[in-house]
């Protein structure tokens, strides 16, 4: 398949912006700048079927069209570069190597829905990536691609850098604008959706890193192009994330519904150490895990995913094989949560708490089997009873976890210890 947004693995040094000219670049904004109108973008982009590769899967040019048109304020867009999500690592390595592709696909952006000004919310931990898409955005300023005549066309554009502190929450969109606005990063109620009310309170876009990277090849190659590579109504080109205990774990670009079953076995080399496969993750931390005779089954695309049970999320596909604790591993997701919740809602605050301590005393043989519903039960009431959806990341993963893997939890309770430590506490699998 053609590389596309990992064209940089082909293309030296395309982050400087003579190569990245040199490769066609910025043709797709002028194309969008000089010889479309904002509502043709927004067409293209509706046609092409993109959908949001933030997580939620949003169709994107319907996300623009709720932009009000002649707005009395400014319209902002923000790039949610936040990528805190376990096991996602696709926008760093966009950041690093394309932030042209980036700041381009931004420039479409801010044409469609008439924003002047973005804001590139990056996380805390992101430095070296802050300094490599600084550098571009200062080259970018200074070919007049960027500014107050982006590339000669009479249209402003000015794109702000942003960078987090480190907390997990600053990826959810309301939060993320909390951040921006320099308060503390609590999730808001919506409505109002951030396309009316958004950053300072006027209509604002968001979209992640990887989104926005796909804009310029749409509007370069059109919808129909774009629509013709996977399923029809999730279309389109991803960037998988493999980690865990596969063989060749790493970033892939692959067209939207391979087979789960390929990406691990062929792509990702197959199971590490020859060891069996106990179940996948496919979408980040958030979701409901697939069972091994599950996941050979499913293709990675966002209807698929759905269909068989789980979200296909940002695509974060995390493996876990036959040596797994399947009750250690939703405890290290607990603990995530927990630490991670804002703390605004109740059964978010206590829920994630609750597990995470349950799951503590389950792992370490002092569980009880009443503790089994127990789990259940804190995670129901958590779902759809929150600002945002934080408190559903664990929810999920605990329903899916406890009822398929239920006989590994009645064995932590039978045998009053992890059966997959020895006596003293170390791993099996390392003492053998
Ligand atoms: C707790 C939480 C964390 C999130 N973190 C991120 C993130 O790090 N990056 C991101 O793009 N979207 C994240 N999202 C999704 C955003 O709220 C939003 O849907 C997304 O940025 C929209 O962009 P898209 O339509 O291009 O996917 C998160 C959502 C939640 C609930
Ligand atoms: S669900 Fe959790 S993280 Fe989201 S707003 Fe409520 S307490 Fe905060």
């Amino acid at each position: 398949m053609e590389r596309i947004l990992t064209r940089w693995l082909d293309i030296p040094n395309l982050r400087d912006i003579d190569v990245y000219l040199a490769h066609d670049g910025y043709a797709a904004a002028r194309k969008a700048f000089f010889d479309m109108k904002p509502e043709e973008i927004i067409e293209e982009v509706k046609n092409s079927n993109l959908r949001g590769r933030g997580g939620a899967a949003f169709p994107t040019g319907m996300k623009w069209s709720f932009i009000p048109k002649n707005s009395p304020n400014p319209v902002y867009v923000c790039c949610n570069a936040d990528e805190s999500e376990p096991g996602t690592f696709a926008n760093r390595y966009q950041l690093e190597n394309d932030p042209h592709g980036i700041i381009e696909g931004i420039l479409i952006t801010c044409r469609a829905v008439g924003a002047h000004v973005c804001y590139v919310y990056m996380r805390g931990e992101f430095a070296i990536q802050k300094q490599i898409f600084d550098a571009a955005l200062a080259q970018a300023r200074a070919k007049g691609i960027i500014g107050p005549d982006a590339m000669g066309s009479g249209f402003g554009v000015e794109i702000y850098t942003h960078r987090g502190a480190g907390a997990y929450i600053c990826g959810e969109e309301t939060g993320l604008l909390e951040s921006l606005e320099g308060k503390r990063a609590y999730p808001r109620n919506r409505p109002p959706f951030p396309a009316i009310q958004g950053a300072f309170g006027c209509p604002t876009v968001v979209n992640n890193v990887e989104t926005l990277s796909n804009v310029p090849w749409i509007i370069a190659r059109g919808a129909a192009w774009y629509k013709s590579i996977g399923p029809e109504k999730s279309p389109g080109i991803k960037l998988f994330c493999l980690s865990g205990h596969v063989n060749k774990p790493g970033l892939y670009e692959l067209p939207m519904g391979i087979p789960l079953k390929d990406l691990i076995y062929d792509i990702g080399g197959g199971i590490l150490n020859g060891r069996k496969l106990k179940g996948v993750i496919p979408g980040g931390s958030s979701f409901p895990v697939f069972t091994a005779e599950e996941a050979v089954k499913v293709n990675m695309d966002f209807e698929s995913v759905r269909a068989a049970g789980s979200l296909m999320g940002t695509a974060g596909v995390m493996v876990m094989n036959e040596d797994t604790c399947m009750v250690g591993a939703l405890r290290t997701i607990a603990h995530f949560y927990h630490h991670e919740s804002c703390g605004q809602c109740t059964p978010c605050r206590e829920g994630t708490g609750w597990i995470e301590k349950m799951l503590i005393e389950l792992e370490a043989g002092r569980g009880n089997m009443a503790d089994l519903d127990r789990l259940i039960s804190v995670a129901s009431n958590m779902e759809g009873n929150t600002i945002c959806v934080l408190a559903d990341s664990l929810s999920m993963p605990v329903k899916s976890f406890v009822p398929k893997y239920k006989d590994e939890f009645i064995e932590h309770v039978r045998q009053k210890r992890c059966p997959f430590r020895s006596h003293d506490g170390a791993s099996m699998r390392a003492a053998s």
